[in-house]
This record gives structure tokens, C-alpha cells and sequence, in this order.
């Protein structure tokens, strides 16, 4: 039986048989081949042979990656006897803070930009009893709000700068060396706080060096162009997308990134809204795979990616048919509206055979 990423690679993690284990049974999220996508995306070109497979994070409890963190930060937040946590969020963070804290005992208090959060994340820190606080800003002012409480008050900060988020995200890049057997070529993944690059980097460097696996993926990030300052080279002050768990102006990891980035040889590029909407639209029809718009970031990301013939010319000639990962960070459900803002809406017409048959039209 599955026993959640702190028993499951306890030996590779920062606990202790003091270490209280608050956990909802996260990870073990499927790796799902996405063969309907790659003949698509392949067809006509020099491709036909790439694996591409979706890490479907969006499946863990509160639905996002975030709960691989979550459980170790909360874990060690009641080892450490705090009574309190904070974080900054866009909203993936504070749905999992909230539900973990709920679980543990704890206050949880979330920095949301106003205006700027997912109806489902909201509703998700708000039905856990967090205390839930709309700043007049964006996210990365209110990280530094939380930086600021959490140097004068005992209050545990739960966002990505808590380095066990860290610990406890790397466990996805585990996941994936155990079910391939190896790690993937190519990892493709959204930027947002660059957390989670962070944190799949140091798992794969983790598993090379205990001799799990003998090859490194190269990390392909992306970030939306409206919010790209790693890509840009400096920080955005307004940054804007549709895609508002990525939202964000300066990366609190930044450095880490870049450094996952050059000593992967991958790249950190950005891909538009419109290519984001496509690409979310596109895996939703074509694979039946529901996912945020931001996660559709590592979708947009590959189609740049393989019309551009990156991942022949950078696959080394030993690897016949590359294989490519693309983390999917959360499930589509938790930003209804832009679901159906980006479709048609339902025909309306009167309860009767022929009213219904004349829109089906078979
Ligand atoms: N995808 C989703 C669905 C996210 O919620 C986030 C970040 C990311 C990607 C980017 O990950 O920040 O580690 O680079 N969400 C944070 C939050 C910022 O507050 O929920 P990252």
C-alpha cells in the first residue's frame, strides 16, 4: 500500500522518529504515455519517435504538486512545536497549506493577491479554515509581506524559500526514475516561483549520485511571456497572464533555476497566453487530460519545443527515441472559469426529441 513520500523515501528526506508524519498519502500520481499527443504533434516531422509521457500531479490530494512539499514543511513545522504558518500564494500553495494545517492542528494564514487566485484554490483555503488575507498587490509583494512577518513573529513561513517544500517536492523526480527505470531525457515543466525546477534537480542530482539512475534529463522551463523575468534577464514589475499560478515577477529561486538550466544544458524560455489556451485545449481533447493553465505551460513549452526540432538535435545520437516528461502541476479543476471562458457554451433548447436531435445532428 502507498504510505505518502515521507515513508515512501524516508531514507532520502530530512525526518527522524521524532518527526511527526501529517500526511494525505501524496505522490505516487501517474505517468501517463500521451501517444495521442505525440503522433499529433509528430506527424510530418523528423519526431516520429519521441516519448512523451504526462506527470499528472494534478491528482494528489488538494490536486497540485504542492502537497509533496506540504506534507514534509507541515511535518517539521509541528516537530519544530510552531503553532502557526504562513505562505504568499497564488493559490496552489494556500489550498494545500490550508488542508495540511487543517490536518495538523494548525493556524494557517494566506497572503492571496486580490483578484488574482483560482475560484477552486480559494475555495479550497477558505473550506480548510485558513485565515485568508486579499493584499492589494501581486504575489511577489506579498512574499515579501510574509518574509517580513515571519523575521518578527513565530509564525513557520510554508512557501517554496522553506527549504523542506524543496525536500519533499523532490520526490516527483524519484517517481518518475522509478516507473522509467531511468530519467526521462527532457523534463518539461511551468515557472513560476522556480520552486519546483529547483526541486526536480536536486532529485535527479540525488538519485545519479546513489547510482538510481545514470543519466540527468535536461530541464526545459517555461514561464508566460507576460511573466517571464528569468527569461528576460530582470525582474517584471507588473507581470500579467491568464495563467495565474505562474504569475509571477521575481522568482524567489531564480538562481536556483538557472542553475538547473546550465548544468542540465536545458533552456528556460516562455511560451504566450494564446499558446498556453491552445495547448491546454489541445491536451484536454486529445489525451482526456485535465489539467490548469499553467500546467498547459509544459504543453505550450514541448509544441514550441518540437516545431523548433529541439529535442532531435539536442537528444545525444545513443538515444534513438527520446523520451520527455511534462509535469502537469495542477488539475484543471481548480480554475473552472477559464475552462469555459475558453469553449463554447451548451446549446439551450426545449426538452423534446427533434429540438435536441436537429443540434445533434447524426
Ligand atoms: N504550476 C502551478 C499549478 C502552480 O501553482 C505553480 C506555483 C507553478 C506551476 C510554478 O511552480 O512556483 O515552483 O515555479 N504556484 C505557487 C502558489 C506560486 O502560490 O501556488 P514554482
Amino acid at each position: 500500500m502507498w504510505k505518502g513520500v515521507i515513508e515512501t523515501y524516508r531514507r532520502y528526506l530530512p525526518v527522524s522518529d521524532k518527526t511527526p508524519v501529517i500526511t494525505m498519502l501524496e505522490g505516487n500520481t501517474p505517468l501517463i504515455e500521451a501517444k495521442n499527443l505525440s503522433k499529433y504533434l509528430c506527424s510530418g516531422r523528423a519526431c516520429s519517435a519521441l516519448r512523451i509521457f504526462l506527470k499528472y500531479e494534478g491528482l494528489n490530494p488538494t490536486g497540485s504538486f504542492k502537497d509533496r512539499g506540504m506534507t514534509l514543511a507541515i511535518s517539521k513545522v509541528k516537530e519544530e512545536g510552531f503553532k502557526a504558518v504562513i505562505c504568499a500564494s497564488t493559490g496552489n500553495t494556500s489550498a494545500s497549506a490550508a488542508a495540511y494545517s487543517a490536518r495538523a492542528g494548525l493556524k494557517c494564514i494566506v497572503l492571496i493577491p486580490k483578484g488574482s487566485i483560482a475560484l477552486g484554490k480559494l475555495s479550497q483555503a477558505l473550506i480548510h479554515g485558513a485565515q485568508v488575507i486579499a493584499v492589494n498587490g501581486n504575489f511577489d509583494q506579498a512574499l515579501e509581506v510574509v518574509r517580513e512577518i515571519t523575521q518578527k513573529y513565530p509564525v513557520a513561513v510554508v512557501n517554496s524559500i522553506n527549504p523542506y517544500r524543496i525536500e519533499g517536492q523532490k520526490t516527483a523526480s524519484f517517481e518518475i526514475c522509478d516507473v522509467l527505470g531511468k530519467a526521462p531525457d527532457f523534463q518539461v515543466m511551468p515557472v513560476g516561483n522556480a520552486g519546483n525546477i529547483t526541486a526536480y534537480w536536486k532529485g535527479y542530482k540525488e538519485y545519479r549520485k546513489i547510482g538510481k539512475i545514470s543519466r540527468l534529463p535536461k530541464m526545459c522551463g517555461f514561464q508566460a511571456s507576460g511573466s517571464a523575468p528569468i527569461v528576460k534577464g530582470h525582474p517584471i514589475k507588473n507581470p500579467h497572464t491568464i495563467a495565474t499560478a505562474i504569475k509571477i515577477g521575481n522568482p524567489a529561486s531564480w538562481k536556483y533555476a538557472e542553475a538547473a538550466r546550465d548544468e542540465s544544458g536545458g533552456l528556460i524560455d516562455s511560451v504566450t497566453d494564446k499558446e498556453i489556451i491552445s495547448a491546454y485545449k489541445l491536451l484536454a481533447s486529445l489525451e482526456g487530460v485535465f489539467a490548469e493553465p499553467a500546467s498547459a505551460a509544459s504543453i505550450a513549452g514541448l509544441i514550441k519545443l518540437v516545431k523548433r526540432g529541439y529535442f532531435v538535435r539536442r537528444a545525444s545520437c545513443v538515444v534513438r527515441r527520446p523520451t520527455i516528461v511534462c509535469i502537469l502541476t495542477g488539475h484543471g479543476l481548480k480554475d473552472p472559469d477559464r475552462a469555459i471562458a475558453s469553449v463554447r457554451s451548451p446549446a439551450v433548447v426545449e426538452p423534446k426529441l427533434d429540438k435536441v436531435m436537429k443540434v445533434i445532428k447524426i
